[in-house]
């Protein structure tokens, strides 16, 4: 069936060709000429694993287009996605401005009936606004249409595998006639997953949900972490030892310096919000954030431990990006780590990731003590100690021996990568999460 989706960025992306990938002809707009003009030379903006095979196979199939008309956008099909950010704003709520501007566009444009399914991660109440919107917004009246809810679980660095996929797809809306459109859009994975149609408005605040308790799972193994590290356990070893009841399982268990990425800061800010409007106050997952910005400070102290006066001494840190085998950086624990250490007088932050150099570089543009290395054995030239962040597959398998390079020999490893007892061995001094 023919499918149109409204913005060209993660999951606007992702949707639009995998959506073609199972057969549909779908069409992605975005208002950014400059974006449409990079797609015609096949210039993906993003790095996910499988979506440039997948685009390039789909175009020539004639099933992917792209257009910078929002009119194109509406009348190309029935079935219209909206894939918008939602930022958070400075209060902690959603920023619903995309939100809001597509419901207008779609009000505008419709002269038939269509149904506009919201993707992006939105409050509770939102298909209300967006029904209202699109309304007032009607050239007839008489014009029928329905907003659809059918929020995305897509991980960056897996979002193709996630969404060809999914755990559970999860739709909400009113009538007969868009359960049936929302049906043939995900006939081809009805044999391999749960469609749930749910039958309360529940499906804005499973996204929310969701990622709230993937975001305390974490702040709760690192408070567990935090305090093993008091007592000298290995929290590797309870991670694993917890991990095998199947009701708690193994995954998510990874103490480190905690979430980046403005998913999960953002959405546990959103619900908190939310529940707020409701006159709730969620008090597990609000300390969820608080022990997530907490993993940032104790990694310094734990530097200020082995060396109390951080002036004029060069630090390095390899890892940028909130995770691996990604370039991004957004809201990624490494920029806390450069501010703080810029506070403390640091002469030289000398840092490195294999994607990320670049994004960091434009980021602290106006830093001047800021160096960055082509490889991380440059970036331990001359330093003093090495900080870990993200846990790179091309830091885990290194000869030990490199540190020597370090002044102060002391590595901060705060993803638990490495081995503490050969490190020790070798004179270094180790600290772990
Ligand atoms: C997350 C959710 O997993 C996804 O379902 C949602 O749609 C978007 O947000 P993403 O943020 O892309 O996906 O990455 P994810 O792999 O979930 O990691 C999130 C953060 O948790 C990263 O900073 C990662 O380093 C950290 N993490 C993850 C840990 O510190 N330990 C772990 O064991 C797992």
């Amino acid at each position: 069936m023919k499918i149109s989706i409204f913005w060209t960025w993660y999951v606007g992306l992702v949707t639009w060709a995998c959506l073609a990938e199972v057969w549909h002809e779908v069409m992605c707009i975005d208002i950014d000429e400059r974006k449409i003009e990079n797609l015609k030379q096949w210039i993906i903006p993003i790095y996910e694993p499988g979506l440039e095979e997948i685009v390039l196979r789909n175009y020539k199939n004639w099933n992917l287009h792209f257009s910078t008309s929002k009119t194109e956008w509406i009348k190309f099909a029935k079935v219209i996605f909206s894939a918008v950010w939602t930022p958070e704003l400075p209060n902690g709520k959603a920023d619903l401005r995309f939100v809001e501007s597509v419901a207008e566009t779609f009000g505008q444009e419709i002269d038939e009936f269509k149904i506009l399914i919201n993707k992006s991660t939105v409050p509770v109440w939102t298909w209300d606004k967006t029904a209202e919107i699109i309304k007032k917004n009607l050239k007839d009246s008489k014009t029928t249409f329905e907003v659809v809810s059918n929020p995305e679980f897509l991980r960056e660095w897996n979002a193709v595998w996630d969404f060809l996929n999914p755990d559970r797809i999860v739709i909400w809306c009113e009538s007969d006639e868009a359960k049936k459109l929302m049906e043939q859009v995900y006939k081809p994975f009805e044999s391999k997953t749960r469609i749930l149609f749910t039958d309360i408005k529940s499906a804005e605040i499973i996204k929310y949900a969701a990622n709230s308790f993937l975001a305390t799972k974490l702040s709760f193994i690192n408070e567990i972490a935090n305090f093993a590290s008091l007592a000298g356990w290995d929290i590797k070893e309870i991670a694993e030892w917890i991990g095998l009841d199947p009701r708690i399982n193994n995954k998510f268990l990874n103490a480190g310096i905690g979430y980046g990425w403005s998913c999960f800061p953002k959405d546990v800010s959103a619900l908190i919000e939310t529940g707020k409007e409701f006159g709730y106050e969620f008090k597990i997952i609000k300390a969820t954030n608080e022990v997530n910005e907490k993993q940032k400070i104790i990694v310094i102290n734990k530097l200020l431990e082995e060396i109390p006066r951080l002036v004029w001494k060069k630090i390095t840190i390899w890892g940028l990006a909130f995770k691996p085998n990604t370039d991004d950086i957004r809201d990624a624990p490494s920029l806390d780590i450069i501010r703080k250490l810029e506070d403390l007088w640091v002469s030289e932050i000398k840092l490195y990731d294999p994607l990320s150099n670049e994004h960091v570089k434009e980021k602290f543009k106006y830093m001047n003590n800021l160096t960055f290395a082509k490889n991380k054995i440059e970036a331990l030239e001359g330093s003093d100690a090495l900080i870990l962040l993200t846990e790179w597959d091309e830091f885990k398998n290194i000869d030990y021996t490199v540190f020597e390079k370090l002044n102060d020999k002391v590595i901060v490893d705060w993803r638990n990568i490495w081995n503490k007892k050969e490190i020790q061995n070798l004179g270094f001094t180790y600290k772990w999460i």
